[in-house]
C-alpha cells in the first residue's frame, strides 16, 4: 500500500524535472546553433544551470575549436576548461562578440532578475563588454512584469561590512521588501560570492520600472551589483518541454 501511495507523485516530480531540463536544453542549443558562428573569435559564457547544455553544444562543434571563452564565474570558468575549450580573460578580450547566458525571470522587454547563483556582478560586466547579450531559459522564466514569477527577491551584491547599514537603509525605503542576507546553510554562514562579497535578496512585488529601481539601488553606498539587468539583452530564447522555443528579440 505505501509503494502504491507515494510512487505517483515521486514519479510526477521526475517528469517535471526531466520537462523543465527539456526546456533548458532545447533553448540552449537552438540558441548555440543561431548565433555561435565559426567567424567569431570570443565568446562568454554565463553561469548556471542551462548554460551547461551550451557548453555541451559548443564542445561538439570542431569549428568553434579556435574560438576563445570568457567565463562570468568559477562555476563557468570550470565548465570551460572540463569541455577543453580555449578559456581567456578580460584583460586580453575586453571586447566579447556575443555573451550566453541564464536568468531568473525575463521580461516583455528582455530586462532580466539575474543573480540566483550569485553571480551577478561577473555576469553584468562581461554582458556589457559583449556587442550582443543572448539569454537562453526554459520558459517559466518568461513573464510580462518582474517581480512576479521569480519569488525569491532580486539579488544586490554588497560589500560584507555594509551589509546591515545597507539592509536598514532598504527597509527605510521599501519598508516591505524584507531584506534578506542569503545564507549558505545555518552553520556555514553568508554565501560568499567569487569577488568576496554578500548578497542581499530583496522583495520589491511587481517591478514596473526595473532600470528606476536598478539606478536607486545602485547608489547606495555599499552596493556593489544589482541583479537587475536592463537593456542589455539582444534576444532571448525560452524553451518548452516539447522542444518547441519562443524567441524574443
Ligand atoms: C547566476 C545567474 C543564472 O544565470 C541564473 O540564476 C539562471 O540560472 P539557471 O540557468 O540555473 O536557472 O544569474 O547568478
Amino acid at each position: 500500500f505505501l509503494v502504491k501511495a507515494i510512487t505517483p507523485s515521486v514519479t510526477r516530480r521526475h517528469l517535471s524535472t526531466t520537462a523543465i531540463e527539456q526546456g533548458k536544453k532545447a533553448a540552449a542549443y537552438r540558441a548555440v546553433d543561431e548565433v555561435v558562428h565559426s567567424s567569431l573569435s570570443v565568446v562568454g559564457i554565463g553561469s548556471g544551470s542551462t548554460i551547461r547544455y551550451a557548453v555541451d553544444r559548443i564542445k561538439d562543434r570542431q569549428d568553434l575549436a579556435h574560438v576563445t571563452y570568457i567565463p562570468t564565474s568559477f562555476q563557468s570558468r570550470m565548465l570551460i576548461q572540463d569541455a577543453n575549450l580555449k578559456l581567456g580573460n578580460l584583460e586580453q578580450h575586453p571586447a566579447i562578440d556575443v555573451t550566453i547566458d541564464g536568468a531568473d525571470e525575463v521580461d516583455s522587454q528582455l530586462n532580466c532578475i539575474k543573480g540566483g547563483g550569485a553571480c551577478h556582478l561577473q555576469e553584468k560586466i562581461i554582458a556589457s563588454a559583449s556587442k550582443r547579450f543572448i539569454i537562453i531559459a526554459d520558459d517559466r522564466k518568461k513573464s510580462d512584469t518582474l517581480g512576479v514569477n521569480w519569488t525569491k527577491g532580486v539579488p544586490i551584491e554588497v560589500l560584507p561590512m555594509a551589509f546591515s547599514v545597507i539592509m536598514l537603509h532598504l527597509k527605510t525605503y521599501f519598508p516591505s521588501a524584507a531584506p534578506k542576507l542569503r545564507m549558505a546553510t545555518e552553520k556555514a554562514g553568508p554565501v560568499v560570492t567569487d569577488n568576496g562579497n554578500f548578497i542581499l535578496d530583496v522583495h520589491f512585488g511587481p517591478i514596473s520600472s526595473p532600470s528606476d529601481l536598478e539606478n536607486k539601488l545602485i547608489r547606495i553606498p555599499g552596493v556593489i551589483e544589482v541583479g537587475l539587468f536592463c537593456n542589455l539583452t539582444d534576444r532571448a530564447y525560452f524553451g518548452s518541454s516539447d522542444g518547441s522555443i519562443h524567441v524574443a528579440n
